[in-house]
């Protein structure tokens, strides 16, 4: 299979993940006879210095033309405390989904059995949770009216009904693939726009009669993702839920730094990971490459590279499982392996497998 990638590396430890990706494709690719093509585009912080804009033009052509986009992170922590800058990284991120049409964001969550000693939660509980997060990505107070005042502002939390039924289709059709369990997640005991969220899934559940509906408020998700993780299949939610509640799952995982996502549309279809662009952590060498070649693990997968992905999956638990992790999730003791140690280490795995 040929496959344009558009490459979007993007601020922080952000360069530095997408490169073992990458290596990880191009390993993939070689082996299983794929011609894989890689076009760079800037993004982000950097994308402000070179060119003002954070998601320029010519980076949205290259994302147009492109068959995926595969993205690492974008953030700097010198536009975070000054009120009165405009322009910030976090707007080219937002700038491209929208202009892709990303409207869905698929976030699994899922153990590793090696890491369970790695959440804060009881081994006891997480052991075998499985799910997905649905968030809807292109509507909410993310791009609803906003005003900013000395004295007053306002974000608006504006759903459509098209917005909602195209977001809760994909939950539907999640759960018809997977464990036929579908909770919709809103706060419908107080918001308008989640109110018409339930009354849109209720009409839309009777068209589904094999999935198992249920609806959660967000606050109280918020509490059974960490108590009873093995309730959930798949959760759809709206885009600032989503948000939060995908940090927390985190926890489950053991680190940020395991946590892939595919975000998909109307247009080119983008890979990246759920963590931000961890700017201390820049240039150190420590950042865990594993949610980035999980993200390639998905991309390839969505074109129906099964066995592709599945190798990557293989190869990244056993990197777990032989203890090669970096920092954030190694054994107390254990040999030190930077980002790039671990990319390399499942790269050989990869290349050398049966
Ligand atoms: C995410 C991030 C972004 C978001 C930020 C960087 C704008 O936190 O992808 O979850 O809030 O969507
Ligand atoms: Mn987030």
């Amino acid at each position: 299979m040929n496959l344009k990638i558009a490459v979007l590396a993007g601020d922080g430890i952000g360069p530095e993940i997408m490169k073992q990706g990458v290596a990880v494709l191009d390993t993939v690719g070689e082996k299983f006879g794929h011609q894989f093509t890689y076009t760079p585009a800037v993004c982000g912080a950097h994308a402000i210095d070179e060119v003002g804009d954070p998601f320029p033009e010519a980076t949205f052509k290259t994302c147009m033309d492109a068959d995926a986009v595969l993205f690492a992170a974008v953030g700097d922590p010198r536009f975070d405390n000054d009120p009165t800058i405009k322009v910030r990284p976090e707007n080219g991120l937002l700038a491209m989904r929208k202009q892709l049409g990303l409207y869905a964001n698929v976030r699994p969550v899922a153990t590793f059995d090696c890491l369970l000693h790695n959440s804060p939660l009881k081994d006891e509980i997480i052991k075998g949770a499985d799910f997905v997060v649905i968030r809807e990505l292109t509507g909410g107070m993310y791009f609803g009216k906003k005003y900013q005042g000395k004295d007053m502002a306002y974000d608006t939390d504006i759903y459509s009904r098209p917005e909602i039924e195209r977001i809760l289709k994909v939950g539907f059709e999640f759960a018809l693939k997977r464990h036929q369990h579908l909770t919709v997640v809103d706060k419908a005991n107080v918001l308008a726009s989640s109110r018409l969220w339930r009354e849109v899934a209720m009409e839309m559940a009777k068209k589904y009669p094999k999935v198992k509906t249920d609806y959660m408020f967000i606050d109280n998700a918020s509490m059974r993702v960490l108590t009873e993780p093995r309730f959930f299949d798949v959760i759809v939610t709206e885009n600032t839920f989503g948000d939060i509640l995908t940090d927390e799952t985190s926890s489950i995982t053991g680190s940020m730094g395991l946590q892939p996502s595919a975000s998909l549309g109307e247009h080119t279809p983008l890979f990246e990971p759920v963590h931000g662009s961890w700017p201390q952590a820049a240039g150190k060498n420590i950042a865990n490459p594993v949610a980035e070649i999980l993200s390639a693990a998905m991309l390839l997968e969505h074109f129906g590279l099964k066995d592709e992905g599945a190798l990557i999956r293989k190869a990244v638990n056993a990197s777990l499982e032989a203890k090669v992790r970096t920092p954030e999730i190694q054994v107390a003791g254990g040999k030190k392996y930077g980002t790039t140690d671990v990319g390399s280490w499942i790269v050989d795995y990869i290349r050398t497998a049966k």
